[in-house]
């Protein structure tokens, strides 16, 4: 049973203009909880029709939305803002049920992500253009930026409030409209946010949401990549995924952000802290149980201290609590579906044919606290090395490789030999040595004695094939943003 104090943020139907409606199909897809792998819910399995309606209502609102005052705008999203803190309790149950986090984590990322339509609605009111020195006599050459139009959101399912609240508060804060498709796994989250919107007085219009099965999903969002109302695109996903994403919109030239997958290499030099390096280790490879494209994906440890490392780490893994989300004590849950857990029993049996040695975990959990099939021990591989699939894939799990090393110059190298640069962290108390290593690592985000870095304030995104654009910070309302340049002659 799902309990909520407030009932009606189980929203189970497609939000368009203002209006809770079913798919014009008439069919319905299934939410699953992943702790048992049992059904509890259905949502609108969504088509083209639903989403052009969507597109229609947006466009429509985006008339009169661009021309409300951002003073205006900023007070709604702050009611908003204040409507998610208020009802965080349900909607972390809500996040916990259908992605599998603990009751913990979900309360964290509801904060996280109201801390981003605060920090929009707050940036809304902050933006400004330029009044140029004129370059010739008797001009004046001005730049104003205006909202890019209609937005399209994609979110995936790892935090299914945080993801698409900083998509769509700064959308909205800029003056644009927005059509969104939460993931398939994760979309109860995502309407309940959409109905605490509603709430908050957002216009009809200004927030459209549909949901999709995971087959409807191609040909749903298809028909926003090929409308040439929707101006931009934002998601966040796969690399694949977004390099096909780019691929069909190429065709209307829409302003893309892409925030795609990663495989973050995390290196504990020899003059590390050691107990700190362990602790923000821990914090950000088991953050989500792993499901997560900052989390660490490689280890890098010095020689002299491998060792040490080992005993420690080893201590702190084999003391995470696994269970499903309700439980109190439950710090690694559910991985989100049979996919997810095939993806890190691959990657454990590559790396354990080619020489890895195991050094905890390695294989499925499930008893009287972990009742369902998709649990996974928290696991070390020790003795990594290059040639393996974890070292060129991103798990998106449990799992720790440790790679040894002895040479600065050659960590760098193997931490930069990857197609992707979303995150990458390092432990070193060397003041040069730190400022050498961050202007040498190819990444769009870098933990320096951190291991959880992401926030409202800062520019999170990534280089490389892990996309580009930047969500949160004063950068992040320029992705929503474009630049009109107004020459007035004859002044004199
Ligand atoms: C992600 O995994 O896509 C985002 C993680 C974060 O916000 O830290």
């Amino acid at each position: 049973m799902l309990t909520l104090s407030r009932s009606d943020l189980l929203r189970t139907q497609n939000y368009i203009g203002g209006i809770w409606c079913d798919a014009a199909s008439g069919r319905w897809h299934d939410v699953s909880d992943p702790s048992t792998d049992t059904v509890f819910s259905r949502v609108p399995d969504s088509d083209p029709e639903d989403a052009q309606a969507a597109t229609n209502a947006a466009s429509r609102a985006f008339e009169s939305w661009r021309n409300v005052s951002a003073r205006e705008r900023a007070n709604l999203l702050k009611r908003w803002h204040r409507l998610i803190l208020d009802n965080s309790e349900d909607l972390a149950r809500l996040m916990s049920r259908e992605q599998g986090k603990s009751l913990a984590e979900a309360m964290g990322e509801a904060r996280y992500g109201a801390a981003y339509v605060e920090w929009f609605a707050e940036q809304a009111t902050r933006s400004h253009g330029d009044a140029l020195v004129p370059g010739m006599p008797g001009h004046m050459q001005l730049v104003l930026r205006e909202p890019v139009g209609v937005v399209a959101a994609v979110t995936p399912w790892n935090f299914p409030l945080a993801m698409i609240a900083r998509k769509i508060a700064p959308a909205l804060a800029a003056g644009c409209t927005v059509v969104a498709k939460p993931a398939e796994d994760t979309p109860l989250t995502a309407l309940a946010l959409a109905a605490l919107a509603e709430e908050a007085g957002l216009p009809p219009g200004t927030i459209n949401m549909v949901t999709a099965s995971r087959g409807n999903t191609p040909a749903t969002v298809g028909s926003w990549l090929e409308d040439s109302r929707v101006r931009k695109l934002t998601f966040t996903g796969s690399t694949p995924v977004g390099k096909y994403l780019a691929r069909a919109s190429a065709d209307t030239l829409k302003r893309l952000s892409l925030e795609l997958g990663g495989n973050a290499p995390f290196i504990v030099f020899e003059d590390a802290d050691v107990d700190a390096a362990v602790d923000g280790l821990m914090r950000g490879k088991f953050r989500n149980s792993g499901q997560t494209c900052v989390s660490p994906n490689r280890v890098y440890v010095h020689d002299g201290i491998y060792s040490q490392f080992v005993t420690q780490l080893k201590a702190a893994v084999e003391a995470l609590r696994i269970g499903p989300a309700e439980h109190k004590d439950s710090q690694i849950g559910p991985m989100i579906n049979g996919r997810a857990i095939e993806k890190i029993e691959r990657h454990v049996c590559d790396a354990l044919d080619q020489g890895a040695t195991l050094i905890t975990g390695g294989h499925r959990v499930r008893n009287e606290i972990a009742d369902g099939p998709f649990y996974y021990a928290p696991t070390i591989l020790g003795d990594a090395s290059a040639s393996m699939t974890l070292h060129c894939e991103e798990t998106f799990g449990p799992l720790v490789p440790l790679f040894r090393f002895s040479d600065e110059q050659q960590v760098i190298s193997q931490a930069n030999d990857t197609a992707y640069g979303l995150a990458a962290y390092f432990y070193s108390q060397d003041p040069a040595r730190i400022w050498r290593v961050s202007r040498q690592l190819e990444a769009g985000v870098i933990g320096i004695n951190e291991g959880v870095v992401a926030s409202e304030i800062a520019p999170f995104g990534g280089i490389k094939e892990s996309g580009y654009g930047r969500e949160g910070s004063h950068y992040g309302l320029d992705d929503y943003l474009q630049l009109k340049y107004l020459c007035q002659g004859n002044l004199e």
